[in-house]
């Protein structure tokens, strides 16, 4: 298993308690996103019980099921709790959820994973790229990263060309760990706040 994020540059202690912080006190992110509770949990299921959606995400509990999303909830409001972690969900009204962002922070070094998923039915019009974009603006900015690093599978073309599209930096292949244990061979990318900067100009 490889330990991310491969960049890793200590902040203050001041930097990283206002990381903390923000992420305690997040609750929205751009596209309607927000912290999911068990009241998401039918709807967080109803997305990710399509194989299209979760098959490509190693840091879901597999196999999906009702328990095993309501789970993956509660730990993340663990993890907001210690300022580590944040679940968001985007509701259209639809039975199952618009999709959704999965975020860990490594407060210590600024830096945090963004991983997610969009409904079937909205993918393929850029908004997969748009919605990361958003994020990304929201992490750097709003929460006050230095870092953000992305994982995605061999075979997961949408992402790579997602990622290397917006400026990302390929750094090779690392091993994901698997919830459930064991790994998974994942190409992996970093981006800066000063790179992101230089891209948005
Ligand atoms: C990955 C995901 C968020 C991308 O969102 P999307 O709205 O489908 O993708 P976009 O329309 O923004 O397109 C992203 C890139 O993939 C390309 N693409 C879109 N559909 C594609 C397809 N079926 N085959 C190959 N490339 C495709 C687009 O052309 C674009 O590349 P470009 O900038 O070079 O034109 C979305 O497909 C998804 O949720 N997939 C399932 C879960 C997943 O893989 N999550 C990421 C795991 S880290």
């Amino acid at each position: 298993m490889t330990k991310i994020p491969l960049t890793r540059r200590p902040v203050s202690a001041e930097r990283s308690d206002a990381i903390r912080n923000a992420v305690r006190g997040a609750e929205e992110m751009p596209y309607g996103a927000h912290i999911a509770t068990q009241a998401d949990t039918d709807a967080f299921t109803a997305l990710l019980i399509d194989p299209q959606i979760s098959d490509p995400i190693y840091s879901l509990p597999k196999p999906i099921s009702r328990d095993a999303v309501s789970g993956f909830i509660d730990r993340h409001l663990q993890e907001r709790a210690r300022g580590e972690g944040l679940l968001m969900v985007m509701d259209d009204g639809e039975e199952a959820a618009a999709g959704y962002y999965d975020i860990q922070f490594w407060p210590e070094w600024a830096a945090c994973e963004l991983g997610g998923a969009i409904r079937t039915n909205r993918q393929g019009a850029h908004t997969g790229m748009d919605g990361a974009a958003s994020a990304f603006d929201w992490l750097f900015d709003e929460i006050g990263v230095d870092l953000i690093c992305e994982t995605a599978a061999r075979d997961n073309v949408r992402t790579a060309k997602l990622l290397e599209h917006i400026g990302f930096r390929y750094m090779g292949e690392i091993e994901s760990e698997l919830p459930g244990g064991g790994v998974r061979p994942s190409h992996y990318w970093e981006m800066t706040k000063a790179d992101w900067a230089t891209t948005r100009k």
